[in-house]
């Protein structure tokens, strides 16, 4: 699959800057007197100035208004090599790879922790040239949060799913993955550590050479690890969500969308909840959907059967056991958002399970309203297994008790949602307790670029686990479950 556009990181990909940044903080750093080196460097590589002076400072306490000034000093450091900086500092390979690009018509986009990006793409020459451009100045929460990236990608009009980040940081990879997209880092390998084990991740020591083959086989998904679905066929609906099921041996749900779908088989089954019933045979129990999220654009609920599904991909990470999904939806209202959506089962906490979401605004500002709801109204087939019996709010989290009609086994649902955004205004949060469908809310104001995120946090328990106070270890099944795996 090659990729449809290109997110550059600046510094120590496209030029060699990085190199200054460290000079100038080891110009501070020696006369501040604090023990830094090449080695403390690496911790900074990436991430925004604010945090790379915490790294400088190694805990030694100062006032914002030291801060300050320390950040000011280093700025003036960096400027004085900024007037070194010509269209001969692009790196090895960088000059070759954005005239291929152009040749081949793929657009290309720039994405810098830095508040200097720009002035440096206008010294290296690039600055015509790039479709879009994300810096220190885009959004709050800088990498390794997902929003930069995002940002890029709203700005070039591609689907943030299809481009292909190249970055020389850790945090900046993390940032490329968390934001839903492939990364071909650069450097050496043990810069990335464990990140070079995730599926979308591949790594080069440089762009010397570099061919469009290449970055289309680091765009591609693993076909060892990756369960792909690409493009959105509701013929197939059914089947896929039976193969995009997810579970730990405790509990298991199938591959319905959290959105839902006219017809949708939405199933969570738990290991030995089950119900006798006198007409029919005994089954296990449908449990309350945890799934649940509601999404608002501007008046428009986010659904695949209406509006236009601009671009679809959902893939399982077997490695990990996250589904992913990733959609570009134009609502009826004309608006464009890019959604993200990452699900897990937890396999050492057997309880538990989470869905992250990711809202973008793409073509225009809009309010998202987001609802995260148990949803308790759930059967088997229009055979009503479960009785509701009580549900309420504690805190951030909302909980639904029920019991199964006839074998009278208890469980309860809970869930939590924290929500952060890089939109300047905030989320408002509230909770709505509507019966049978407790639910909390999130609510924000994008701009185009902006992203909600947003984290629901779900337990479901069984009156099968063991009392309070005897909770297995992490890892560790409980003696009444049998093994999860056949021996
Ligand atoms: C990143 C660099 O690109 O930008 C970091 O990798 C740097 O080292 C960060 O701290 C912020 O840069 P600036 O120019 O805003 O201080
Ligand atoms: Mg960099």
């Amino acid at each position: 699959m090659t990729p449809t556009a290109l997110i550059f990181d600046l510094d120590g990909v496209i030029t060699d800057t990085a190199e200054y940044h460290y000079q100038a903080w080891q110009r501070l750093a020696d006369e501040e007197g604090l023990p830094f080196d090449r080695a403390a460097n690496e911790n900074c590589r990436g991430i925004s100035r604010r945090e790379s002076l915490l790294v400088v400072l190694g805990g030694r306490p100062a006032t914002e208004e030291q801060m300050q000034t320390m950040m000011a000093r280093k700025q003036g450091y960096y400027e004085e090599s900024l007037d070194q900086i010509g269209p001969d500092d692009l790196l090895p390979g960088v000059a070759g790879l954005l005239d291929a690009l152009d040749a081949a018509g793929i657009p290309y986009a720039l994405a810098s922790a830095s508040k200097n990006a720009r002035p440096v793409c206008e010294r290296l020459g690039i600055a015509g040239r790039l479709a879009a451009l994300a810096d220190g100045y885009s959004v709050e929460r800088q990498k390794p949060h997902p929003d930069l990236f995002r940002f890029a990608a709203a700005g070039l009009g591609v689907a943030a799913a299809n481009c292909l980040v190249v970055e020389d940081a850790a945090a900046g990879v993390e940032a490329a993955l968390a934001a839903g997209m492939p990364a071909l880092a650069l450097g050496p390998a043990d810069r990335f550590g464990g990140l070079l084990a995730d599926g979308r991740v591949t790594r080069r020591d440089d762009l010397r050479d570099v061919t469009l083959d290449e970055l289309a086989a680091a765009a591609a998904f693993d076909p060892g690890w990756h369960v792909v679905q690409s493009g959105f066929d509701p013929a197939t609906q059914h089947h896929m969500e039976t193969i995009f099921t997810l579970g730990n041996g405790a509990f298991a749900t199938r591959g319905t969308f959290e959105e839902g779908y006219p017809g949708e088989s939405a199933l969570t089954l738990a290991h030995g909840v089950w119900d006798d019933m006198p007409i029919v045979f005994t089954e296990l129990v449908n449990l309350p959907n945890w799934l649940r999220l509601t999404i608002t654009i501007d008046g428009d609920d986010f659904r695949l059967d209406q509006g236009r599904v601009l671009d679809f991909q959902r893939y399982t990470d077997l490695r990990a056991g996250v589904l992913r999904r990733a959609v570009l939806w134009q609502a009826p209202n004309g608006k464009t958002v890019d959604l993200h959506f990452e699900r897990f089962i937890a396999y050492p906490r057997r309880h538990v399970a989470a869905i992250r979401l990711l809202v973008t605004a793409v073509s225009h500002p809009c309010a998202v309203v987001v609802r995260a709801a148990i949803d308790g109204h759930v059967a088997n087939q229009d055979l009503l297994h479960l009785n509701l019996e009580e549900q309420g709010k504690s805190g951030d989290t909302v909980w639904l008790r029920a019991r199964t009609r006839h074998t009278q086994r208890a469980l309860a649902v809970a869930a939590a949602l924290s929500a952060e955004t890089s939109a300047d205004n905030g989320t408002e949060r509230a909770a709505d307790l509507c019966a049978g469908q407790p639910a909390l809310l999130a609510t924000a104001d994008l701009k185009p670029g902006q992203t909600l995120q947003l984290d629901k946090l779900v337990a479901i328990t069984t009156d099968r686990d063991p009392p309070a106070g005897h909770a297995p270890a992490t890892g560790e099944a409980p003696a009444s479950w049998p093994a999860p795996w056949p021996k």
